[in-house]
Parts: C-alpha cells; structure tokens; sequence
C-alpha cells in the first residue's frame, strides 16, 4: 500500500537512524553466545548498584502515573549542579530533549547549525518540524568546528548545535575558543550545547558548559544524560540546563509523563554515588591510555579522545573489518553513515573486552583487511 500521500513530506524526508547492532541480534543471527559490543558508547561497568535498588523499589509504584514535574529528581539536580529547579528539565532520554527542543523552538523554515560529523538526532528533529539543517562540515574536517558554525550562521538562523566532546569524533573545543564561539553569535540565536559525553574529559583546558549557563544572560541550552557515565541507557533519562524562561516554555511542549517512575528513583540514587561515577571515569582513562599504546604499536591512526570512545581510521573502506569483528561476536561502529567510510568507532570497554578488540584488530590487519 502506497502512503505518501498521507505521510508528511518532513517525516517521509526523515534518514532512519542507524544504531548499534544489538548484542541478541548478532548472536541470533549467527548462532553463538557471549557476542560483546563496543559500538554504542554504553559503560560497561553497567549502573551502580544502588541504582538497580531504587528500581526495585520503585517497581511496585508501576500501577500509578510517575510525578509529571520529576519533583526529587529535578531537587537532587538542582543540589547536584548547583542551580535552581526551575533551570531544568528531565526527559526521557537527551533523545526525548532534543524533539522537545525543536518543537519549542523551531518554526518551518528555520534554519539550524550543526555539526558534521555529529550526533544525527540533531538535523532529525529539526526536520520532524520542518527546519532546516545546515550541516558544517568543519574545515579540520572533524565536526565541531566552531569558527566554521559561526560563518554558517544567518539571518535566518533560529540555532546552533554543539556537541563537546563530539560523537563519533571525540574531539573537544577548548574554554577559550567555546566563550568567543558563545559571544561572536548573535545574541537572538539559541545555543544547544550537547555534553553527553563530558563527565569522561580529563584535559585540563575542557569547558564546562555549566559555568556559560550560570553567567547568565544567554540563549544557551546544556544537555546531559544518564545514559553514558551513570550506565542507565535502558532507563532513558537525560535533562537541559538553561535559564528558567527558556526551561519553562519547554516543559509547555513537553509529554505529561515524560520521565518514567523507574528512571526518576533511579536518576536520585545515581546521584548519590559519586563513587560508581568516579570508577567509570577512571575505567575510560584506563581504556584511553591502553587505545593510544596498542593503537600506536599496530600503526592505526587515531583522533585524540575526550569521550568513552575513538575513532580510528584504516585508510581503507573499514566495512570488511567491522564485519569480521562481528562474525567473531564483537560490535563495533562503522561510520559510514557519519560520511567517513574508513573510519571504525569504538566504545572503551572492559579490560579483557580491550584484549578482545586488539586480538581481533592485530589479525584483522595481518589478513590484509
Ligand atoms: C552526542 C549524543 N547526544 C545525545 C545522545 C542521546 O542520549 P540519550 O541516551 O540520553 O538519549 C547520544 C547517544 O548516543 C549522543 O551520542
């Protein structure tokens, strides 16, 4: 049956989005247990245990509606970072942020600055409304370049889209460059500064995004989530810091109930374990420091990495290694959909899965691929 006509031309424009394999697909598919996957940014030291009780508790409250105003969770925030609750907004997941973004703020015909190579959720939402991306592919051709995003802009510019550190690349703009990005903008146009990725950055010149929000006065809209240094991507819970009156007009847009019951407990009980996050960090570290070693010694290029992920390039299409790892139960990411088709992303991961990765690199490469 042809719907065409019925779809909207937006959604009907939309790319799918491309995620990691999952770990019982490929073991479905090619019959064998104990697959590992180091392609979706995850961590692998899982969430704290602490988590996994709060959600025990909470699961007899299944029957009843969640709190639709996140009341403990958006507290626990607010003591966490430092701001009032009235300057956040949790969501299901930064996905679930970032259509709340477009819908809020987003007219047909707008035209929305991001990254490229980036995060696709991006250009996605923006499409879902009928905005327009303008993807800038930076002239290090390394996503976020943010003097290149600042030419990109026009009168006709609604925002501009960052992601620091940069998903699939890793790279990272530095406080000095980030505060001249944030003041040569013109002051209409709305900043979305995704740091999904930030609680794994370690160089001492990293920006934290939260200090821009807290000076006030600007149109800036700070992403975090759970999903990656908390271990919680199953739970969906991700949250926007910015000044109240932006935070305010987005929860007008936003689902009643958009953050689960599970999640919230759970997001609180996160927040208390400082421990579980600093064991995560350091397992990145670890797992950055052994990349670069290893990586080095097989002669494999590589961008410098400020997330739980790098990305290598083997000068050659990189399908036929992804697909070798796989067929030995190891996932990693292609990143031909980012438009860099020799490139592999790869998520830091255990130590005996980084043994496992490097086993199957060093022969991958010896058999030519
Ligand atoms: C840069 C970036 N932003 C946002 C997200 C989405 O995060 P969440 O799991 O909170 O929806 C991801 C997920 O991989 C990401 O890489």
């Amino acid at each position: 049956m042809d719907i065409s006509d019925l779809v909207r031309p937006a959604v009907l424009g939309l790319p799918p989005y491309v995620p990691g394999k999952p770990i019982e697909e490929v073991e479905r598919e090619l019959g064998i247990k104990g697959a590992i996957k180091m392609a979706s940014n995850e961590n692998p030291l899982g969430p704290s245990p602490a988590v996994i009780e709060a959600i025990a508790a909470a699961a007899p409250k299944a029957a009843l509606y969640p709190d639709a105003n996140a009341f403990y969770l958006r507290k626990a925030l607010s003591e966490h970072l430092g701001v009032q609750p009235e300057s956040i907004l949790t969501g299901n997941g930064l996905d679930d942020v970032l259509r709340i973004i477009a819908e809020t703020f987003f007219r047909p015909g707008d035209e929305i600055v991001v990254p490229d190579p980036a995060f696709s959720v991006y250009a996605s939402v923006g499409m879902l409304v009928d905005a327009k991306p303008i993807r800038v592919r930076g002239r290090k051709g390394l996503g976020n370049d943010p003097d290149a995003m600042r030419d990109a802009v026009t009168g006709g510019t609604r925002a501009v889209f960052l992601c620091n550190p940069n998903n699939p690349t890793g790279t990272f703009v530095g406080r000095a460059e980030m505060r001249a990005f944030l003041d040569a903008l013109p002051p209409r146009v709305l900043v979305v500064l995704d740091e999904a990725y930030a609680d794994f950055a370690e160089d001492p010149d990293f920006p934290q995004g939260l200090d821009f929000v807290k000076e006030g006065g600007r149109r800036l809209i700070l992403l975090r989530t759970f999903s990656k240094i908390h271990g919680m991507a199953a739970l969906r819970l991700g949250y926007a810091v910015a000044e109240p009156d932006i935070i305010s007009a987005m929860h007008k847009a936003r689902d009643p109930f958009n953050v689960n019951g599970l999640a919230q407990a759970a997001g609180v009980a996160a927040l208390g374990r400082p421990e579980h996050v600093e064991s995560s960090r350091e397992l990145v570290r670890a797992g950055r420091r052994r990349f670069y070693a290893e990586l080095d010694r097989l002669g494999v290029g590589y961008l410098p990495t400020q997330a739980n992920f790098i990305l290598i390039d083997l000068k050659r299409d990189s399908r036929p290694m992804y697909e070798f790892m796989l067929r030995r139960g190891l996932i990693v990411r292609p990143t031909h959909s980012f438009g860099l088709p020799d490139c592999l992303r790869i998520t830091f991961g255990l130590p005996e899965q980084n043994d496992r990765f490097f086993a199957l690199l060093a022969e991958g490469l010896e058999a030519g691929l």
